[in-house]
């Protein structure tokens, strides 16, 4: 673009000069200009290996599971076995020459169907390291046209952004959508030449306010998640409770409608198992279908060239003897989440320590509850003891995920209009802050890298129209306070030392 500085009247001129200032002082994780403040100190670095740490424990045949699990979560995918070979020495994840259950040739795996996402769990799931959340740049870009596809990036993915996902809210005859919408199509690639599905109109629906977007959750230590027990996500609940009504927190859990028991996954909670997860990720992402969710999202003729149900046990005589190779991918997603270590927090500084202590009193902990335990113990000298969770290295574990798993009203400002079982248009699973010093994007939407703005969303008045939030829509007006407002006020009276410390100890998690 050419600037013209001849047509720049004085006041603009100064005005540049302060925006050129303002962006010359602005660190990178703090987007808000907010020099002499309590300031988000940015994300701890990466560790120098992809590779996540297994839960401590595992026995041999669990390990594995679990290697052979980290080459089925970097699988690239394309419509058959051989066409989207992964050129030799690119694979995101060390391709483990030690282990005698995975060669690499095995790596790639077909089954993509019509519509799609992406075409590995780890394009989303990267950051700090395999399993977790969405990378610095925004993979949407290389995998629309891999492979010779013909996708257009829609404008709400930009390249520095987080990858995100579109829902659209309703449907065209006014009822509630509020499904995944597929961002690509096979059109173009050279695995499915027959193929003419073209992708929709984004930028109509982004124009006619109907769009709401998810960026990925991190997958590291749900296999404590789900091991916590029902009574003990209900014990919480009950615990508090005058505090918590005095401050305005109520919060439920999103219920399974068939069985009953607590939901736990997803921003609303919207699953209960991460299995099912698993299944409906890869159907849904990826486009491949399986025995969870047997039918492919789109049957476009000439698109869809694959089996289906396609990722079933493996049989096939001379190719799958090996047991690890005969177990479905979907189940090998399952097998990595249950047994991926949680995330490790870095050893406090002093602020932080002190931050800790206020994260309590100002009231955050209310709903981002510090830990949990998981049942049974893990007594070396009673193994065959059957209680908790059928895997030993699970069993009397501190879950120190930061969560209550409840679903809490959080306004206008927060709100996406998607309805999720019992989680409604503007309810959220308050977000599991373990791993948070490591996490680039914010919220639900990913619409900020900067903490304090993530803590000021959570306040929003009843009445609001939902100010800068990227799901905004005209129905903003119906939605009531935020449960988490009084806390954000008690943050807000709050001196800069204090918060700052409070930020210390986030980005220490
Ligand atoms: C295109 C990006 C993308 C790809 C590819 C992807 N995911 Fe995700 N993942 C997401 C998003 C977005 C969410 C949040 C979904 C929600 O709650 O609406 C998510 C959430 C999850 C969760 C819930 C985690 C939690 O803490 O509750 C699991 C489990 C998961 N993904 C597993 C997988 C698996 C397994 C694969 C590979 C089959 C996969 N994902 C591929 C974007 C992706
Ligand atoms: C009423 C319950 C509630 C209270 C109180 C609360 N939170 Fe949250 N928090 C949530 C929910 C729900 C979300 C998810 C919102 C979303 O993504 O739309 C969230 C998200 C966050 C996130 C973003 C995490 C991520 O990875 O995207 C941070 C950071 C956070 N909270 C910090 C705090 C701090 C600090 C306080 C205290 C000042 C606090 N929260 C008080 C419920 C609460």
């Amino acid at each position: 673009m050419k600037t013209s500085w001849g047509a720049l009247t004085l006041p603009k001129y100064i005005a540049a000069l302060a925006v050129l200032a303002m962006i010359a002082v602005t660190p990178v994780a703090g987007q808000a200009n907010r020099p002499q403040g309590a300031r988000d100190p940015g994300p701890r670095p990466n560790p120098r290996s992809l590779i996540p740490n297994p839960i401590p424990g595992l026995n041999p045949n669990e390990m594995a599971l679990f290697n052979e699990s980290l080459l089925r979560i970097s699988e690239l995918e394309g419509t058959c076995d051989t066409c989207a070979q992964q050129p030799e020495g690119t694979l995101p994840v060390d391709p483990r020459p030690d282990n005698p259950f995975s060669p690499t040739s095995l790596v790639n795996s077909a089954g993509m169907g019509p519509t799609f996402n992406a075409d590995q769990c780890v394009t989303c799931h990267i950051q700090p390291t395999l399993g977790g959340g969405s990378p610095r740049v925004n993979p949407a870009f290389e995998v629309a046209t891999r492979q010779g596809g013909l996708n257009i990036v829609p404008s709400f993915e930009t390249r520095t952004g987080p990858f995100r996902e579109v829902r659209y809210k309703f449907h065209d005859d006014g009822t509630r959508d509020g499904g995944v919408v597929s961002l690509f199509t096979v059109r173009g690639r050279r695995d499915a030449p027959d193929c003419n599905l073209r992708q929709p109109d984004f930028e109509a629906a982004v124009r006619a306010k109907n769009t709401s977007f998810r960026i990925p959750l991190s997958l590291f230590g749900l296999g404590l998640i789900e091991s916590i027990q029902d009574s003990a996500l209900l014990a919480n609940l009950n615990a508090n409770t005058a505090l918590k009504r005095s401050l305005g927190i109520n919060g439920k859990f999103n219920r399974v409608p068939n069985n009953g028991t607590i939901s736990r996954f997803g921003w609303k909670a919207q699953n209960a198992s991460i299995n099912i997860f698993a299944g409906e990720a890869y159907n849904v992402e990826m486009g491949i279908s399986n025995d969870l969710f047997p039918i492919s999202r789109s049957e476009e003729p000439g698109c869809n060239v694959s089996y289906e149900p396609f990722d079933v046990p493996r049989t096939k005589p001379g190719l799958y003897e090996n047991p690890l190779k005969i177990m479905p991918a979907w189940l090998m997603f399952t097998v990595f989440m249950r047994f991926v270590d949680a995330p490790q927090p870095a050893i406090l500084t002093p602020s932080a320590q002190w931050g800790k202590q206020l994260f309590s009193e100002v009231g955050c902990v209310l709903c981002h509850t510090a830990s949990f335990q998981t049942p049974g113990t893990a007594n070396p000298r009673r193994p065959s003891e059957e209680i908790g969770p059928q895997v030993v290295a699970l069993r009397g574990k501190t879950v120190n995920l930061y969560s209550d798993l409840m679903v809490h009203n959080m306004g206008a400002t927060l709100a996406d209009n998607v309805v999720q079982g019992d989680a409604g248009a503007d309810e959220f699973r308050t977000t599991p802050l373990w791993g948070l010093g490591q996490r680039l994007f914010f919220l639900h939407d990913g619409r900020t890298t900067d903490l304090m703005t993530a803590i000021q969303d959570h306040f929003s008045l009843a009445g609001s129209d939902g100010g800068d939030n990227p799901s905004a829509d005209r129905f903003s007006r119906t939605y009531g306070d935020s449960e988490a407002n009084e806390v954000v006020r008690r943050f807000n009276r709050r001196t800069e030392p204090e918060k700052q410390a409070i930020l210390d100890f986030l980005r220490s998690l």
